[in-house]
C-alpha cells in the first residue's frame, strides 16, 4: 500500500490502533448477523430503487464488484476485482479522517471507507459516513475508468492545498456537488450519480423528481462558489453531460481558479442565477 508522505503523517497523527495512514483492519469477521442484516436491507430497498434512477455505470460498477444483498462486502474480496478493472481500492478508517490524509488517499487510489455500519434506527438518516454510504455509494462508480481517474485528480488538487483555505472550502464545495450531489444527463432524462444520493432513499426520488430544488447545468466556477446544507436535502443540484465532460471541465489549474475566486461572495443555495441552465424534475408536476 502506498503511504503517507513523513510530513503530512507528523501534522496528523492516526488514532490509538490505526496504522500511521489512519487505516484500520476492517475486521470482517467481527461484524454480527443483525449488522449484515442491515446492510442486505438497505442494498436490497436502494437497488430496487435505482434501476432506472442511477447512471447506468454505477449499476454496471454494482454488478461488475459483485455486491449483493450478501452481508456486508469484504474489502480485500472486492479490491481483487476493483484493482484488476482501475487499479483503486478500498480501505476502512475509524471515522471521518483529516482532509490532508483523504485527499492523500485519494490521490494514491484509494478511499476511504467507515468500518462501522449504522442502525436500525439510523436507516434514512446519519450524520458520519458508514460502510454502507462510502462502499455502496461511493465504490460502484470507482470501477468506471473515466470516473475513477476524476477521483484520483481530485485528490492530486487537494493535496496541493492547505488547510483552512478558502481554495480548500471551494475545492469541497466541488466534491459536495459532484461526488456526493451530482445528477448527469442521459438521454432526455436526467440521473444520479452522487453517493449522498444514491446512499438515500428519499433524496434519490427527491433530486430527480421533486419541482422544489434548482437542477444546473455544471458550471465549474459556478459551483465551486455555491454554499451547500448538510441538514437538508439540496436545494440546488448540478447536472453533468457525462463523466468525459466533468473531467474535461476539471482538468484546468486550480491555483488559477482559485485567485480568480478570490474576494467573490459565496452563491447562497437556492439562488437562481441569470446565467444557470435549468433542467426540469423527470416527473413533470
Ligand atoms: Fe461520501
Amino acid at each position: 500500500m502506498e503511504t503517507l508522505s513523513v510530513a503530512d503523517l507528523q501534522r496528523h497523527p492516526a488514532p490509538v490502533g490505526a496504522q500511521p495512514d489512519w487505516t484500520i483492519p476492517q475486521r470482517w469477521s467481527d461484524y454480527s448477523k443483525a449488522e449484515h442484516a442491515i446492510w442486505n436491507r438497505l442494498f436490497t430497498r436502494q437497488l430496487t430503487q435505482l434501476q432506472d434512477r442511477a447512471v447506468p455505470a454505477f449499476l454496471a460498477g454494482v454488478k461488475a464488484l459483485g455486491m449483493g444483498p450478501t452481508g456486508i462486502p469484504r474489502f480485500d474480496e472486492l479490491n481483487e476485482e476493483l484493482k484488476r478493472l482501475t487499479g483503486w481500492s478500498v480501505v476502512a478508517v475509524p471515522g471521518l479522517v483529516p482532509e490532508e490524509v483523504f485527499f492523500h488517499h485519494l490521490a494514491h487510489r484509494q478511499f476511504v471507507a467507515g468500518r462501522f455500519i449504522r442502525t436500525t434506527a439510523q436507516l434514512d438518516y446519519l450524520e458520519e459516513p458508514d460502510v454502507f454510504h462510502d462502499v455502496f455509494g461511493h465504490v460502484p462508480l470507482l470501477a468506471d475508468p473515466v470516473y475513477a481517474s476524476y477521483m484520483q485528480a481530485y485528490g492530486e488538487a487537494g493535496s496541493r492545498l492547505h488547510e483552512d483555505s478558502a481554495a480548500l472550502t471551494q475545492l469541497a464545495r466541488l466534491y459536495w456537488y459532484t461526488v456526493e450531489f451530482g445528477l448527469i444527463r442521459d438521454a432526455d432524462r436526467l440521473r444520479l450519480f452522487g453517493a449522498g444520493i444514491v446512499s438515500s432513499n428519499g433524496e434519490s426520488e427527491y433530486a430527480l423528481d421533486s419541482p422544489e430544488p434548482l437542477r444546473i447545468g455544471f458550471d465549474l466556477k459556478r459551483t465551486m462558489l455555491t454554499d451547500y446544507r448538510i441538514d437538508s436535502f439540496q436545494k440546488n443540484y448540478f447536472v453533468i453531460d457525462s463523466f468525459e465532460d466533468l473531467v474535461r471541465r476539471t482538468s484546468v489549474d486550480f491555483a488559477g481558479i482559485y485567485k480568480e475566486l478570490e474576494g467573490i461572495a459565496p452563491i447562497a443555495v437556492g439562488t437562481r442565477l441569470p446565467t444557470d441552465i435549468l433542467f426540469p424534475p423527470n416527473r413533470k408536476p
